[in-house]
């Protein structure tokens, strides 16, 4: 494809992920892996009730357990000093070891410290804790009829209310994903440690070090400045680790009541009702159209699970006020409180389940009409934001449609379903597209040139795995001119210039600013002391060395300009499935995905493939496999395990494509990067439900499409 702004080729495109050795020989240390001496071990006891409260805990047996320092329940944990703060707030998040209040299954009721884990774990089965029990609901579609309106997310009307339902084609449904858990191969972990009364020194798998600084000062009332936050490696999080969460308050209550460092790390069970989720639920759509496919009217209502003690809500609806150029759009969000714990982000929030939604929809309007899907969506471009009426900074959707289309072989594709057959298998062609806000925050970094020529950057910015620290280096050799090899970077540390916490796709371009606008500040303060700035490490030694300098050092920080609030801006992606289904037993096989991707110019392409092929494949458990089953006789999980909670392994992605437009924006940063992250994920179960459409002619509307929807 013709790319007419395409940047200046750049010698590190083929840069390999600077920390890769590290992680694939196990050098890089993880959150658990920082044991000290004197180092205790906890493990949590989760309710065994669904709601109701602790009528007594008798910790006795747990207590002599051999090797076990302390039970710590609410009979006896000091009251944690910030939770006075909300006290008197009806909702809110969840206050560990606070009162005797049980609002879910698994919740934390009990905390046993030994001098080691298997003595921790033995003992935590010992604890005796006897309920009284109150009735509970965990059943999302039971309760439909008793959801609210959140404070924070008004109805939205443009034009006419359900203006679909007078077209002279519509299509009314309703969609259902269900709880999905984030599930990063890491558990999460902390190490907490105090020093003296007022200090305490974590290693805490985090999103967000400095995020995790406040929460913590604040819950024990210290200054953040002595509250040191450690996370130089992240083994994955999507959103699970944006939050400061119970458990890690109580290890640093822990580590406080008994002087020793304490290391808690969570089960894989636990990770099931602990860090949060992506919310069940239940959505309807409306599209009208005319005949010849322009949309008159979108309407969209989701109603998403959250728990009782805390609201928890996400941009569900979004994305249809926002993707297509429709007169009338109306939605409507709405939240059920059940007894399980709180959601959380989980990429794409929001987006990716109206995704689901929105872009199976519009499949089902194409059939409909008649009409190829990616018409369709042609017909109902937006050339400007529909929700702002402003321009947008940069929009390529349209070349990624056709790149996607030519790599799928979306020619192909018949409109007829249930009509191609390969080897016995039915075969088929789906797409849906994504976008979500392209951000830019600010970031501060400091870029320390030394004598030998080598240079050293830092931020407190963590890497939760799309390779911050390799577009840090990119970026920095590229404008320096120095080899990526004599770049050090370091990151994921609160004593260092602040940074945001990874989320929303922000990063490259928040934390990128702030390395570009560093390294050209630097060359700027070399080239007024020597003029000539083209010698590359070498060169630039030579230049301190001639004035005696044994460092060139700037400290900056970088945040977007006015550009912001003029333009609207978003990244874009499209999923191309092709999927082949078992007549006889349903079984679902991706046989080819291609995801291509607008997000501006590629800084890392390396990694950048890597971030879109890994949200392909999150997209495709999403779309195939992935559901939490709670027993709703008990209100308990059932398949809080790997063995039963499924997710797809390399066999179940055979080919997968990654694509990129690649085309600068001119507004949003000195690269031109909009974040990929979440639009990775953004889309691809639709893709794949009208994939398994058009191989079947079977529609699917509620996640996980397994084999039992479709025979
Ligand atoms: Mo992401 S859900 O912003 O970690």
């Amino acid at each position: 494809m013709e790319n007419e702004i395409a940047k200046k080729p750049s010698t590190t495109d083929g840069l390999n992920r600077v920390d890769g050795r590290l992680k694939v020989t196990g050098k890089a240390k993880y959150s658990a892996e920082y044991n000290t001496k004197g180092m205790i071990y906890a493990v949590l006891a989760g309710s065994t009730i669904t709601s109701g409260s602790i009528k007594s805990i008798d910790s006795k047996q747990a207590e002599s357990a051999p090797g076990v320092i302390s039970v710590i329940t609410y009979l006896n944990a000091p009251k944690i000093p910030g939770y006075q703060d909300s006290a008197s707030q009806a909702k809110g998040p969840l206050k560990i070891f606070y009162d005797e209040k049980v609002y879910f299954n698994g919740q934390p009721v009990a905390m046993v410290l030994a001098d080691t884990f298997e003595r921790a774990q033995f003992a935590a089965g010992l604890v005796n804790v006897t309920y009284n029990t109150t009735p509970f609901e965990t059943r999302l579609t039971k309760n439909l009829g008793k959801d609210v309106s959140p404070h924070n997310a008004k109805d939205y009307l443009r034009g006419r209310e359900d203006a679909y339902k007078t077209a002279p084609v519509k299509i009314e449904q309703e969609y259902l994903i269900p709880t999905d858990v984030h599930n990063p191969m890491e558990l999460h972990a902390i190490i907490a440690n105090w020093d003296g009364d007022d200090k305490v020194t974590v290693y805490d798998k985090t999103q967000g070090v400095l995020s995790t600084q406040r929460s913590i000062a604040q819950a024990f009332k210290l200054t953040p400045a002595n509250v040191q936050v450690t996370a130089p490696f992240v083994g994955g999080a999507f959103g699970a680790a944006l939050r400061t969460w119970p458990h890690e308050i109580a290890a640093v209550l822990a580590a406080k009541l008994t002087k020793k460092p304490v290391k808690l790390v969570l089960s894989r069970a636990d990770m099931f009702t602990s860090v949060g989720y992506r919310p069940h639920t239940w959505q309807k759509i409306g599209l009208g159209a005319t005949l010849d496919g322009k949309l008159t009217g979108i309407t969209h209502e989701a109603s998403g699970q959250t728990s009782v003690y805390e609201d928890f809500t996400e941009g569900v609806v979004n994305i249809s006020q926002l993707m297509y150029a429709s007169p009338s759009v109306n939605t409507k969000y709405r939240l059920v409180s059940l007894n399980v714990n709180t959601p959380t982000p989980m990429r794409g929030p929001g987006e990716a389940t109206g995704a689901f939604a929105l872009e199976c929809a519009m499949d089902e309007l194409a059939h409909e009409l008649d009409m190829d899907p990616i018409a369709l969506r042609m017909a109902n471009y937006a050339d400007s934001d529909p929700l702002t009426g402003k321009p947008y900074s940069s929009k390529f959707l349209s070349d990624a449609y056709k790149l996607g289309a030519d790599a799928i072989g979306w020619g192909k594709r018949t409109q007829k379903p249930g009509t191609v057959t390969e080897n016995g298998w039915l075969a088929g062609y789906g797409m849906g597209a994504g976008m979500f806000g392209a951000y830019r925050g600010s970031a501060t970094v400091v870029a320390r040139l030394l004598a030998d020529g080598t240079l050293d950057i830092q931020t407190a910015v963590t890497d939760i795995g799309p390779g911050t620290g390799t577009f840090m280096t990119k970026i920095a050799s590229d404008i320096m001119g120095i080899a990526a090899d004599q770049i050090r970077v370091k990151i994921g540390d609160s004593s260092l210039p602040p940074s945001p916490t990874q989320g929303g796709s922000a990063i490259t371009s928040t934390v990128g600013s702030a390395v570009n606008d560093a390294c050209v500040q630097l060359k700027q303060k070399l080239k007024e002391l020597s003029g000539n700035v083209e010698g590359g490490s070498g060169g630039y030694a030579q230049i301190l060395q001639q004035h005696n300098l044994p460092q060139l050092e700037v400290t900056v920080t970088s945040k977007g300009g006015p550009d912001m609030a003029k333009y609207a801006m978003y990244s874009w992606s499209v999923h191309f499935m092709k999927v082949l289904v078992n007549p006889a037993t349903g079984v679902v096989k991706v046989d080819k995905a291609v995801s291509v991707a607008d997000c501006g110019t590629i800084v890392s392409p390396k990694t950048a493939r890597s971030q879109i092929i890994g949200g392909t494949i999150m997209g495709t458990g999403m779309g195939l496999m992935e559901e939490v089953v709670i027993d709703h006789r008990y209100g308990r999980l059932v398949n809080n395990d790997f063995a039963n909670y499924h997710v797809p392994i390399q066999a179940d992605i055979p080919q997968c494509e990654a694509l990129f437009v690649n085309k600068p924006d001119p507004y949003i940063n000195p690269m031109g990067a909009k974040g990929m992250g979440e639009i990775a994920t953004i889309g691809v179960c639709a893709a794949l439900a009208n994939a398994v459409f058009n191989a079947t002619g079977k529609r699917v509307r509620d996640l996980p499409i397994t084999p039992d929807k479709l025979i």
